[in-house]
């Protein structure tokens, strides 16, 4: 009867979703990170997206959230001198360039697992991005709203790890 076998198919999916978890065992450290970020599906999605994260121990994925947040931060800044003259792009890519240097300043900071400063560090490329944001208010152009968006995003990550380092 088709009945009987309805326990055994739900005991099967139970212990085939225990093994997936069981071989993904990142899965885990990933998922409890992300929740402590502002947006759980963006951290997933980046972390998850990123094929050395299935090895990575807390710090590989502060490195992985760091090696994005930099690139998105020069993809910002492109954009940023892209929109042409006046005071307005120029102090949004003046602030990008403080960001991408604070970004680079946390590669050591990470690899050293000086928590403190790497929390300040990635505190202050959020700063300058919210700048940059702030700066253009409703009138910022999408594309370079995207861009700061993403970055944030990939920040937020890094500051959630410096808080479990
Ligand atoms: C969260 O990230 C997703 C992309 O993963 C994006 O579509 C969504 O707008 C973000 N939500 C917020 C509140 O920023
Ligand atoms: C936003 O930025 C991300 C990362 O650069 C890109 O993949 C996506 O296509 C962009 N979305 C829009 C609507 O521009």
């Amino acid at each position: 009867m088709a009945g009987g076998s309805f326990p055994l198919a739900t005991l099967s999916l139970a212990f085939l979703c225990s093994c997936l978890t069981f071989h993904n065992a990142n899965a885990d450290l990933i998922g409890d990170l992300c929740s402590t970020v502002p947006n759980h599906s963006f951290c997933n999605q980046a972390l998850r997206s990123d094929p050395r994260s299935a090895k990575a121990d807390i710090r590989g994925l502060g490195q992985i959230a760091l090696d994005k947040a930099l690139a998105s931060a020069k993809t910002t800044l492109k954009l940023a001198q892209a929109l042409g003259n006046g005071q307005k792009p120029s102090t949004c890519a003046e602030v990008c360039s403080d960001a991408i240097d604070d970004l680079n300043e946390c590669q050591g900071l990470l690899r050293g697992n000086d928590k403190g400063s790497l929390n300040i560090k990635a505190s202050a490329a959020m700063t300058d991005l919210d700048t940059c944001d702030d700066d253009y208010g409703a009138k910022e152009p999408i594309n370079l709203k995207n861009a700061s968006q993403t970055t944030k995003g990939y920040i937020s990550i890094i500051l959630a790890v410096s808080n479990r380092l």
